[in-house]
């Protein structure tokens, strides 16, 4: 019965959760699509001042220095790329979300951001490096959200860390997952799929928060994206880029294998590759 209770006052949180702007919807809606392309990301950002004066801000920071500061948007969105777009807009729009500290997980302020940032640059490598035909850009997106139900499901988590580290020792529990079940009655993966269809988040977006643990069940049609995550989950946690107490308490799905060319030593480059990345995104973002 508790645990019920426990359940609808999530459920509940989940309605008073804060919404996306229009814009970034129809960023997320549009970026979505497979035969999009950067025309109609510039257009959206035309018609939101403030994103375009965050993204103008972005490309004349220390963190880009060009050599002419550039003022139109047409030129910002081209030299950042759709992934900074995407980026900036949902930082703005829900940036209460991203900054949460993660009591329940032990995790701080900016924790979730940071760790989301690593998913979703590395995520994006592993798109970019395996010759997939997958949008990296995509994958990007999908990493900046894939743990977004921690923001709501850490208020509700109490004593959870100390019973899933002891229960996954023992063997008792297989996973974090588990240990959230257990407590709260829903896994944060849950958590996160029921804030995407409250934000009406595109269907693939979706399946990656809700599968992003367990790729292997999701659609056939969005799987390839789910395990990019999925790999880029693991890169931002081998990185030191974790959300807390969970951190390396999951397990690597290999079924990877399936659609990436990609060694274990390869993820390791990945990291390698996405640290400098990082830190410039880090500094550009200024979120944290
Ligand atoms: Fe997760
Ligand atoms: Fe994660």
């Amino acid at each position: 019965v508790a645990q019920s209770k426990g359940k609808e006052d999530i459920l509940r949180a989940i309605r008073e959760a804060p919404l996306l702007s229009p814009n970034t919807s129809l960023l997320l809606q549009k970026t979505s699509e497979p035969d999009h392309d950067l025309q109609d990301v510039i257009r959206i950002v035309k018609f939101d001042s403030v994103l375009t004066a965050r993204l103008l801000r972005i490309v004349n920071s220390a963190a880009f220095s060009t050599v002419h500061p550039i003022t139109s948007v047409d030129r910002a969105v081209a030299y950042l790329g759709e992934k900074m777009v995407v980026g900036a807009a949902l930082a703005d729009s829900v940036s209460r979300l991203f900054l949460k500290p993660l009591s329940g997980y032990e995790g701080g302020r900016g924790e979730l951001w940071r760790h989301d940032l690593f998913t979703a640059l590395a995520a994006r490598e592993i798109v970019r490096t395996s010759r997939s035909a997958l949008s990296a850009d995509l994958a990007f997106t999908g990493g900046l959200l894939h743990d977004i139900g921690k923001a709501i499901l850490s208020d509700f988590l109490h004593d959870t860390s100390r019973v899933a580290v002891a229960g996954i020792e023992n063997g008792e529990l297989v996973d974090y997952l588990a240990a959230e079940q257990e407590s709260a009655g829903l896994t944060h993966a849950e958590v996160g799929h029921e804030l995407a269809k409250h934000w009406k988040l595109p269907a693939s977006l979706q399946e990656v928060i809700l599968h992003h643990h367990h790729p292997g069940q999701a659609g056939e049609s969005v799987r390839a994206l789910v395990y990019a995550v999925h790999l880029g989950d693991i890169v931002a946690m081998m990185a030191g880029c974790g959300t807390g107490s969970d951190t390396m308490q999951y397990h690597l799905d290999v079924g990877y294998e399936r659609y990436f060319d990609l060694t274990p030593d390869a993820l390791a480059l990945v990291l390698v590759a996405v640290q400098e990345e990082f830190v410039k995104a880090e500094e550009a973002f200024a979120l944290a």
